[in-house]
Formats: structure tokens, C-alpha cells, sequence
């Protein structure tokens, strides 16, 4: 059998490319599986799971969830909000503590960058970073690359802009490293403030303009402004970012080319996409939700065969 080269999902800077590809893989058999009337298989039937959700989270905390059940894990939640954590608990506490549960895999979205490196150096577990602060949304990439390889065949050779804030969005930093080491190439397109000022040192190209940006990518993932990262204003107004940066259905047909849009959500419409570019058939937005189910499931069992082996 074929392995990961790593024993938990922390980034995807330390994946190589053909842990990507093995993963993508195994997705292809597990989406299969999930478009069958019987979308259950009993793969992770003694393994117990635990998500340790530290920040808000929709599509990430279910998909992870149902990927889970899809395998037959047994699945336990935590949700910082209603717990221990407010009580002063820290977090080697609070995991070490679910961990003498018995439970065999942490899946983990925390506000601090680093936090999940820190446990993996605690704690026996195998580790899932389901989103840290600004730094790395790992699954998320994988099935962002993985929806572009669905919709256009693969990945290398394509060109893609990431629009939006990109200083504050860990889906970018995440994305940036997924797509370069499949062999696309990357611009990054938004307001100079909401740039990193050495982001030209990962390889990736820079754009202000975004109908220049458009015209020249194949697939543009759009991002929304995090105004809960953001302590001061990084632009003068919401109206004046949405006359800039806003996609809508008339700059889509100015191009002269179709092009594929995508939006890891939560979307905010009407800011950075309009309503109708997101329902729109350029839109993959939904198939990369549906996708987060298999890619997760693929994550997931990989790392399972590993336990008791390292
Ligand atoms: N894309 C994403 O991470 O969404 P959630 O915050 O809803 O999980």
C-alpha cells in the first residue's frame, strides 16, 4: 500500500507531490462510494475521532464530521464556545484530557498559527489542522486543487489568481503551496494592504488590477474580506472594495473567455462575488463543497492506516 510521507495533516507546505496525488487518488474512489445509495463503508469501524473546533466553522466542522461517519469512526465533538476552555483550561489540558478518552485522531481549527505543531509534539494522536489563525486550511487547498483537476482536467500548466485578502486567509497561503507543487501558476490580486509585502518570495506573481488579473487566469478562487482578523481598516469603505475587486457578471462576460470562479465560503454577496456569478455555471463553488467530503475521507483513512505503524 501507498503512504503519506507525514504522520498528521499539519500544512500542506510539508506534503510532497505525490502525497497530493495519493490523496487525490484515494478521493476518486471515496467519491464514488459517496455517490452510491449505500454511501457507508465500515473502513474506520474501531477508530474514534475527535473535533476540536476553536473558531466558528460550517462547511468545514460538517464535512469533517460526515466524512467520518461516511468511514464509521465514532465521532465526538467539541466546540470551544460550550467548554472547559472558558474556564482557563489550556489547550495541552483540554486535548490530553479527551485523549485519555481513548480517541485516536484529532481533527483541530484554532485561532493561533502553530498550535497544531505544538500538539503533534505532545500528543500521540494523529493530527488534522482543519484551519489555524492566518497560516495553513490544508484540507481545504486539497480540495480546491482537486475540484480544478475535476473541472479542467488537472492542475498543471493553469493559471490561477487568488483574489481578495490575502494577508489575513490562510485558504491562500495553503493554496499557494497546493498549486505550485502540482505545477500551476499562481498570481495573488487585492488591494496592496491586504498583499503581504514578501509574498513575490513564494513565487507567486502580484496584480492590483483585477480585470488584468483576470484576463489572465484560467480559474479565479474568490476570498472574503476577514474583518474579524482585521484591527484596523485596510481599505476606506465596503462600497469602494466592491467597485474594485468585486466580480460580477458583466466584468465575467467582458473577457472574452470563460473562465472557472471559485469561493471557499462562507461568501459574502455582493462584496466579492456577486449572487449571480456565484449561482452561475462558471461557478464550482458547491462541487467544492461536495468534493470537501471525499478529499477529507481520503485524509482521514490515510492517516488511520498509520496508527500503531510509526
Ligand atoms: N471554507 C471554510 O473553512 O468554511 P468554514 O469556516 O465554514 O468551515
Amino acid at each position: 500500500m501507498k503512504d503519506l510521507s507525514v504522520n498528521h495533516l499539519l500544512g500542506i507546505k510539508q506534503l510532497t507531490e505525490n502525497d497530493i496525488k495519493l490523496i487525490f487518488e484515494t478521493a476518486d474512489s471515496f467519491k464514488k462510494i459517496i455517490n452510491r445509495p449505500i454511501k457507508k463503508v465500515p473502513t474506520l469501524r474501531d477508530i474514534t475521532i475527535a473535533n476540536l473546533f476553536f473558531e466558528n466553522s460550517t462547511r468545514t466542522r460538517l464535512s469533517f464530521e460526515l466524512a467520518e461517519k461516511r468511514l464509521s469512526a465514532d465521532v465526538v465533538n467539541f466546540s470551544a464556545a460550550s467548554s472547559s476552555v472558558k474556564k482557563g483550561e489550556s489547550l495541552i489540558d483540554t486535548v490530553n484530557n479527551i485523549l485519555a478518552m481513548k480517541v485516536d485522531m484529532v481533527v483541530m481549527r484554532h485561532p493561533n498559527p502553530g498550535a497544531h505543531l505544538f500538539l503533534s509534539k505532545h500528543i500521540d494522536a494523529k493530527i488534522i489542522n482543519a484551519g489555524d489563525g492566518t497560516h495553513e486550511h490544508p484540507t481545504q487547498a486539497l480540495l480546491d486543487c482537486y475540484s480544478i483537476r475535476e473541472k479542467l482536467g488537472s492542475v498543471s500548466g493553469k493559471k490561477v489568481v487568488i483574489v481578495g485578502d490575502i494577508k489575513h486567509s490562510r485558504v491562500a497561503l495553503s493554496n499557494i503551496y497546493a498549486l505550485q507543487k502540482l505545477g500551476a501558476e499562481v498570481m495573488v490580486c487585492g488591494p496592496a494592504t491586504l498583499i503581504p509585502k514578501f509574498i513575490e518570495e513564494l513565487g507567486v506573481k502580484v496584480e492590483h488590477d483585477l480585470i488584468k488579473a483576470l484576463k489572465w487566469c484560467d480559474v479565479a478562487n474568490m476570498l472574503r474580506i476577514q474583518l474579524e482578523r482585521q484591527d484596523v481598516n485596510y481599505f476606506p469603505t465596503s462600497r469602494e472594495y466592491v467597485m474594485q475587486y468585486g466580480l460580477t457578471k458583466e466584468i465575467l462576460e467582458g473577457l472574452e473567455k470563460e473562465i472557472v470562479v471559485m469561493h471557499p465560503g462562507p461568501i459574502n454577496r455582493g462584496v466579492e462575488i456577486s449572487s449571480d456569478v456565484a449561482d452561475s455555471k462558471q461557478s464550482i463553488i458547491l462541487n467544492q463543497v461536495e468534493n470537501g467530503v471525499a478529499i477529507r475521507m481520503a485524509v482521514i483513512y490515510l492517516l488511520a492506516s498509520k496508527i500503531g505503524r510509526d
